[in-house]
């Protein structure tokens, strides 16, 4: 979408994996869905250094809604109760903290929690979004007829442009097609208009904290990669999302947390964190603020990267990045594929006692256009080490179930 929104991947925290629909808050004060509750979880990006590193969005996901819109003006309302001062006091509390504030709704009927939805009142919750200088917005396909989805979305997008207010479009819009009616088709990313509708866009089921979710999420992207359609989607304004990262939760261990955030930078992939921030630890706050990773996420050319090979235990990941000055000039972008810097991740997928030598061979696994790839010099990015000059390849140990980033 060009909306001038997202000419990056958006990066925040979002709520939903870690705390769901916890609206109890005599018996959960802590954790439930409240203003007070994000209020913390902001305060937190700013001290612990995440807002700085670019993590800018605080996102409310389902549940922040009363039951019923208000009887007069038929406007959606927050939960009374949990929301004392309503929304617009919380994004203005959140600009006034340099960060963003992103909610959620549903373009059908009603939201997968049961809150009402968009459906019927496209114009008049665009206006109210606005209104309350809300920056982004999370859009729910949960009931809502999926064949009508390249109507639908597109027709809210509008409603949105017509707000007076930039507001970041996230949709739900694939996923829901894909989960529900066509798990054999790909979703028509390119011709009906997905990419000229949303910023961002959910592919495929939600995530979950263990490595067996994560690693159907990964099987997804590299299945779907390798047949170009989600790549060829992506660009500045307009990218995949393969859902929040699970860093900083105890179902992952750390070389699996590693391999995410290393993967979603691969991916372009939105980088919303859903961990409590009171209690998360310092090896996985350290994992989030990696510079260099989070560069490679945030490149401006804002190519996808793909798997460029795949065994049933490892594969190899490649991304390219804006050249180097020497090697082009003038504004223009790089054609695909001729770029001198590349991002690489090795993915070792066997989970047991197999840590395993790979290897790297840019003629076999880059596109060569423009390059001679004969020598080339290599970085882990996770350890931030130069590790020298190669001649033809570069090869590592990778331990079990783990993964190397490089540039
Ligand atoms: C389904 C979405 O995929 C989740 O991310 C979350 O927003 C829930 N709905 C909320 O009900």
């Amino acid at each position: 979408l060009d909306n001038g929104l997202a000419r990056t991947p958006p990066m925040g925290w979002l709520s939903w994996e870690r705390f769901g629909c916890q609206t109890n808050c005599d018996r959960f004060p802590d954790t439930c869905i409240s203003e007070s509750f994000y209020l913390t979880q902001a305060e937190l990006m700013v001290d612990l250094g995440l807002r700085e590193a670019g993590y800018v969005y605080v996102n409310i996901d389902d549940c922040w809604a009363e039951k019923e819109r208000d009887p007069n003006s038929g406007k959606l309302m927050a939960d009374k109760k949990r929301f004392p001062h309503g929304i617009k006091h919380l994004s203005d509390t959140f600009h006034s903290m340099g960060m963003k504030l992103g909610l959620y709704g549903d373009i059908g009927s009603a939201t997968c929690e049961g809150y009402p939805g968009f459906e019927g009142t496209f114009d008049l919750d665009a206006g109210t979004l606005a209104e309350w200088e809300v920056d982004s917005i999370k859009v729910d396909a949960c009931n809502a007829d999926e064949d009508l989805f390249n109507t639908t979305y597109p027709q809210f997008g509008r409603a949105l442009n017509a707000s007076g207010r930039s507001i970041l479009y996230s949709c739900s819009w694939p996923n829901d097609y894909y989960e529900r009616r066509h798990h054999w088709e790909i979703p028509d990313y390119l011709n009906h208009g997905i990419k000229q509708t949303c910023n961002i866009w959910r592919n495929y089921f939600d995530i979950h904290d263990s490595w067996d979710s994560i690693t159907k999420t990964i099987d997804f992207w590299a299945r779907n990669s390798s047949m170009d359609v989600m790549v060829r989607a992506a660009g500045p304004g307009h990218f995949n999302d393969p859902d929040m990262l699970v860093i900083g939760n105890p179902g992952l261990s750390l070389s699996e947390q590693q391999t995410q955030f290393s993967l979603w930078a691969i991916f372009s992939a939105p980088l919303f964190i859903s961990a409590d921030l009171r209690t998360i630890p310092p090896e996985s706050l350290t994992i989030l603020l990696n510079k260099e990773i989070i560069a490679v996420n945030q490149d401006a050319l804002g190519r996808q990267g793909w798997c460029a090979e795949e065994k049933p235990l490892w594969r190899i990941w490649v991304r390219e990045l804006t050249p180097t000055k020497s090697a082009f000039s003038g504004d223009d972008p790089p054609p695909p594929g001729s770029s001198d810097r590349w991002a690489v991740v090795l993915e070792n997928r066997q989970s047991i006692f197999n840590a395993r030598i790979m290897t790297f061979n840019p003629t076999r696994h880059l596109p060569t256009k423009a390059f001679n790839w004969n020598h080339f010099s290599v970085r882990d990015l996770v350890e931030g080490k130069d590790l020298g000059l190669y001649t033809n390849t570069f090869s590592i140990l990778v331990d079990e179930s783990s993964s190397a980033t490089f540039l």
